[in-house]
């Protein structure tokens, strides 16, 4: 009998160790049975295709829209037991990562398998350091960009934009060329990122700074002014370097599963990466963050909460920062971000947004409708305050989560890269629309007078310039 499936997907050597566990399947169409293998308590979707009524038709397929409950591939980089509320990278758990690593130290260990020596330590690190530059033409493509856009545009168009720096990265067999992508992807991202920021606010673009760490280097590109150098109190450093951990990886979700997808077509590494700062804009994704700090604004008052939480319970909000699709428990992000807060609010300034934060937290988890659906804080419930209190504005939530999340994808497509089950990816559809029409030339086709066109026009936002 199969051993039972896990919460957040099959788990290598939980099923069937010994290669016997089948499944078997009557067709009450026809009446015959099949027996088909379960390995790692899954079966392969493409097993079904041998059952059929005629000989000549397709073969039955598997139906699952978002593929909630499909495995699209192998992967040794990141454990999820949603049900436990436990988060682990390459074996080790996030909370022991927090404490004991930093971010590049977890890039490492997320795209070469084990943690690193001392010397290769030094080296990635090193290289990550060296490779913070950006081409002097990334500069003038972020100038093109309107004063007000939205820095997840800017950073995608930037992502995307590398692959035409580094033409070479096309070679995606050769292991060098792979090396080298991933270091300038780790090391540019947030030097794009900070770019985006300093176009916002009509600032100067700050270049990187090699003395510091990774995130310090970071904050500094964004807040460096008048100052020959600029380096941030240790507890934000120290805090964001958590944020970055938290945020490296998280298995097969809506971003990764991009840059899988588009990688799976053997484009070069940074268009594939693009692909996943797209799906990472989204506001059901990396976007959230972003949703729970407007939310929190509009809530404005404590006293707000209970007509809040009836409009969320009546469906007309959603309570951002709350559920996942995996975790079903507490998630595990949520409660070390909140460990590191305190030191972040000691040095920083007040935020009354902290205490709606926690009094909504105390009030949807003390109430039925969010305890039934098993709905809790998510990573971007507390992430956005802490950035908040970073003085990061809003609109630069999800960039900063494309910064580590930059490792994870780019972890995920090297070991695509090396799976010898690695296909494009396809998936098959039900199709629902008409077939075999015959073709109505246009004086002869009846319809309603209505055109269907875009609605009558908006105001337009001022423009700078002409
Ligand atoms: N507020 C209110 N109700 C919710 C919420 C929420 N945040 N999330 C889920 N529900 C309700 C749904 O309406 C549904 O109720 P029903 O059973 O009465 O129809 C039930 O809970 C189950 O929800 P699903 O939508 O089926 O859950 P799913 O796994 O598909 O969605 C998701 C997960 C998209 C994260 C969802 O919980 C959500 O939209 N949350 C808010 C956005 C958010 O915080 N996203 C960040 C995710 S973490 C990350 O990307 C890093």
């Amino acid at each position: 009998m199969a051993t039972e499936q896990q919460t957040t997907g099959a788990s290598a050597d939980s099923g069937a160790a010994n290669g016997t566990e089948t499944l078997t399947v009557t067709d009450n169409r026809t009446g015959k049975t099949y027996e088909l293998p379960i390995t790692d308590s899954t079966v392969r979707a493409m097993d079904l295709r041998q059952i059929k009524v005629h000989e000549d038709e397709f073969g039955l397929m598997s139906f699952d829209p978002a593929s909630t409950n499909t495995a699209s591939c192998r992967s040794s980089i990141t454990y999820i037991d949603g049900d436990k509320g436990i988060l682990e990278h390459r074996g080790y758990s996030i909370e022991s990562l927090c404490q004991n690593s930093s971010f590049l130290e977890v890039a490492y260990l997320l795209i070469w398998g084990k943690l690193p020596t001392q010397a290769q330590l030094e080296r990635w690190t090193f290289d990550i350091t060296h490779h913070t530059f950006v081409h002097e033409d990334l500069k003038h493509l972020f100038e093109g960009f309107r004063y007000d856009a939205h820095p997840m545009g800017m950073l995608l168009s930037g992502v995307g934009a590398l692959s035409t720096f580094y033409p070479d990265a096309k070679q995606i067999k050769d292991e060098e060329e792979r090396y080298m992508a991933a270091v300038r992807l780790i090391a540019k991202v947030p030097t794009l990122a900070a770019f985006s920021y300093r176009h916002n606010m009509g600032l100067p673009y700050v270049y990187p700074d090699n003395d510091l760490s990774f995130a310090e280097n970071f904050l500094s590109m964004v807040f460096r002014k008048t100052e020959a150098k600029h380096i941030p109190k240790p507890e934000l450093a120290k805090a964001l370097d958590v944020l970055f951990i938290l945020h490296a990886d998280h298995e097969q979700n809506c971003s990764t599963n991009a840059v899988r997808g588009v990688g799976s077509s053997d484009v070069d590494p940074y268009s594939a990466v693009a692909a996943g700062v797209a799906a990472l804009y989204g506001p059901l994704h990396g976007g959230a963050n972003e949703a729970v700090l407007r939310m929190l604004r509009r809530i404005d008052r404590i006293d707000n909460i209970p007509d809040f939480l009836e409009r969320v319970k009546s469906q007309e909000e959603k309570l951002m920062g709350f559920g996942h699709r995996v975790y079903k428990n507490y998630d595990p992000r949520a409660r070390i971000i909140q460990e590191h807060m305190p030191a972040v609010f000691e040095a920083t300034e007040y935020n009354p947004l902290v205490e709606i934060a926690r009094e909504l937290e105390k009030q949807a988890l003390a109430d039925e409708y969010f305890t039934s659906r098993k709905l809790y804080p998510n990573v971007d419930f507390y992430s956005g305050i802490i950035y908040e209190a970073l003085g990061i504005p809003t609109d630069m939530f999800t960039v900063i989560f494309a910064i580590p999340r930059t490792a994870g994808w780019v972890a995920q497509w090297m070991e695509m890269q090396e799976d010898p089950e690695k296909k494009i990816a396809r998936p098959r559809q039900i199709y629902t629309g008409e077939r075999n029409l015959d073709y109505v030339a246009v004086d002869d086709r009846e319809g309603p007078e209505k055109i269907v066109g875009p609605p009558a026009r908006r105001p337009k936002r001022p423009r700078r310039g002409a």
